[in-house]
C-alpha cells in the first residue's frame, strides 16, 4: 500500500477517512503541522521536526498529545506500512472536535492525523523564477499553523505567472517563500532572514546553515532589503520537499511592485493578480557557485544519512 493514513490511534483508508465536520482544524484552521521527508526508509531530521511541532503546539496552547517516543513509533510504523523508501510524511494536530465556538473548548482532545505518500526527488527547472509579492501573512509565521490562505494564494499567483515560488516582501525586506526559505549570495556571503516571528524557521534552513559552516561558506542571518536585490549574485530556495533549489531570476508585475513597500489600504478586487506588465527585478549574473557548493554538501550529507543512519524500529 503506497499511501498510508492515520487518524487518532487508527490506520484508516486514505480515500475513505473523514474528520468530523465540527472539527477545529476544519472550521478555524486551529492546528499545526509538519512535513518530514523519508529517504531510504528513514525519516530525515525527525527530532528537529518534532521539536518544532512541540514549539508550535506550545505557542498556541495545545497539549502535545504524544511524547517524542510515541511520535517516533507512529512515524516508523506508518513508513513501514507504506512500504515506500522515498516518501513524505504530513502530520497534523488540531485542537480537536467540538461544537463551533471561537473560545477554546474545555473538553476537546487534540485530533492527530498523518499521511505518508511516495515522494520523488525534486526537479529543478533551468530558468527557475520567483514572483515578488507582498507578505500579507500574520506576524507569527514561526508557528507552523495550518492557516495557510495567504501562502496558498501567493503560491498560486506564482504558478500562474510561471514562477516556481513567491518571494515575499514585508516592510521593505525579503522574508521567505510561500512554502520555503530564501537565501541570497552577496559578495561571497550567504544571507538569510533571521529565524524570528516573520519567517518559519525551516528545518532545512537550520541544516543548510550547519552545512555552510562546515563547508567554510560564510552565512549571515540578516534580512536582505528588497532594494538590495541588485547586489545579489545568487538566490536559492530551501525546504523539506525542494531541498536546495537554484533560482535564475526574480520578477513581478508593475502594479504589484508599487505594493511591495507599503500595502494600499483599499481592499483588492482579487488577491490573485495576473502578471500583465512584468518587471524583471533580478537575473543571475553568473554561475551559481555557492549554491552548487551547498547543494553538493547537501547531497553528500543525504548519501551518508541513507547509508549509515539506522532504520527506525516500528
Ligand atoms: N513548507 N517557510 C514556509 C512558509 C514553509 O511552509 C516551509 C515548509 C518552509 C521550509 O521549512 P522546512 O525546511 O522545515 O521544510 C519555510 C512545507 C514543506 C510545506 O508546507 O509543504
Amino acid at each position: 500500500m503506497a499511501v498510508v493514513a492515520y487518524f487518532n490511534g487508527q490506520f484508516v483508508d486514505p480515500d475513505g477517512a473523514w474528520v468530523p465536520l465540527e472539527e477545529r482544524g476544519h472550521q478555524f484552521g486551529d492546528g499545526v503541522y509538519e512535513v518530514i521527508r523519508v529517504y531510504s526508509g528513514r525519516p530525515f531530521l525527525m527530532e528537529e521536526h518534532l521539536e518544532r511541532l512541540e514549539r508550535s503546539l506550545r505557542v498556541i496552547d495545545i497539549a502535545n498529545p504524544h511524547t517524542s517516543e510515541e511520535w517516533a513509533h507512529l512515524i516508523a510504523e506508518s513508513v513501514r506500512r507504506s512500504g515506500e523508501a522515498e516518501a513524505q510524511i504530513y502530520l497534523q494536530v488540531t485542537r480537536g472536535s467540538a461544537v463551533r465556538g471561537h473560545v477554546f473548548p474545555g473538553e476537546a482532545a487534540p485530533n492527530v492525523s498523518l499521511v505518508v505518500r511516495p515522494a520523488a526527488a525534486p526537479v529543478y527547472p533551468e530558468d527557475a523564477a520567483l514572483l515578488a509579492l507582498p507578505d500579507e501573512r500574520w506576524p507569527n509565521v514561526y508557528v507552523k499553523s495550518i492557516n495557510l490562505l495567504p501562502n496558498v494564494i501567493a503560491k498560486e499567483a506564482a504558478k500562474r505567472a510561471g514562477a516556481v515560488e513567491a518571494m515575499l516582501v514585508r516592510a521593505g525586506v525579503i522574508t521567505e517563500g510561500a512554502s520555503s526559505n530564501l537565501w541570497f549570495v552577496i559578495g561571497g556571503r550567504v544571507y538569510t532572514h533571521p529565524a524570528n516571528r516573520y519567517i518559519l524557521g525551516g528545518i532545512t534552513r537550520q541544516f543548510v546553515l550547519q552545512l555552510a559552516r562546515e563547508t567554510g561558506v560564510e552565512v549571515v542571518e540578516e534580512a536582505v532589503p528588497f532594494s538590495k536585490l541588485g547586489e545579489v549574485q545568487e538566490v536559492f530556495v530551501t525546504s523539506t520537499t525542494q531541498e536546495i533549489l537554484p533560482v535564475a531570476r526574480v520578477f513581478t508585475d508593475r502594479r504589484i511592485a508599487s505594493a511591495l513597500e507599503a500595502l494600499p489600504a483599499e481592499p483588492a478586487e482579487t488577491l490573485l493578480p495576473q502578471v500583465q506588465d512584468p518587471v524583471e527585478l533580478w537575473r543571475r549574473p553568473g554561475d551559481a557557485v555557492v549554491t552548487e557548493r551547498l547543494a553538493e554538501a547537501f547531497a553528500q550529507a543525504l548519501e551518508k544519512f541513507r547509508n549509515y543512519e539506522p532504520l527506525l524500529q516500528a
